[in-house]
């Protein structure tokens, strides 16, 4: 359906998937991203300062397309826009959740792994979706096979993805994006360590664009 709200634009094919133990994180994270030609950020709802964060960045670093992830109850998806996510991620998705993402009007991106999910988020009106977990669900074989029913949907596969890995899947013709969390390891968060963040994001960025 043409009726649902686009996606923000942003010219990385790579989304960070991020998990802050500190909103004092978020400013700086997003900082080093960008300085490593990366210009989306999915920050996962899975830590109390998730939603303080999403909210510093939307506020602070406008040019970072901040989007919300693990969305899983309508209350999350609420959540999430009041923060000043522009967009929302979900692992997978249900009617209740699909129900409040439109309500809300928020750009958002379904998660699925079988070709029921596929359809029932193809029926409510998505073409982009989030194949996860990725490799588990088999990768680029599931991809590839998942291309002859469903010509008209793209995936970000996440969950399995690397620097090994992801110049593969971005070839694929039904693969729009990538998604993962190598990009802002946990250890790298701690220690302020930008400038590691900024060399994946650029190696990240070269990758995709090879
Ligand atoms: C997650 O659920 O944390 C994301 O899918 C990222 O998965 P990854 O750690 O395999 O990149």
């Amino acid at each position: 359906s043409t009726s649902l709200p686009a996606l923000p634009a942003f010219r990385s094919r790579v989304v960070p998937v991020v998990v802050l133990q500190d909103a004092a994180h978020a400013v700086p994270l997003a900082q080093a991203l960008l300085a490593g030609g990366i210009d989306v950020i999915e920050i996962t709802l899975r830590t109390p300062c998730a939603l303080e964060a999403i909210a510093a960045v939307a506020r602070e670093v406008p040019e970072m397309q901040v989007g919300a992830g693990t969305l899983l109850s309508a209350d999350d998806v609420r959540r999430a826009q009041d923060a000043g996510a522009r967009f929302g991620l979900s692992p997978g998705h249900s009617p209740a959740l699909l129900r409040a993402v439109a309500e809300a009007g928020l750009p958002f991106v379904p998660g699925v792994m079988t070709p029921g999910e596929v359809m029932a988020a193809r029926e409510a009106g998505y073409r982009l979706m989030k194949l996860f977990p990725a490799t588990v669900a088999g990768g680029l074989d599931m991809l590839k096979a998942l291309a002859s029913p469903f010509g008209d949907v793209r995936f970000c596969p996440t969950g399995g993805v690397s620097l090994d890995n992801l110049g593969g899947f971005l070839k694929q013709p039904n693969v729009a994006l990538v998604g993962g969390s190598w990009l802002a390891p946990a250890a790298a968060l701690r220690a302020g360590d930008w400038n590691q963040i900024t060399a994946l994001a650029r190696q990240a960025t070269e990758l995709s664009a090879g």
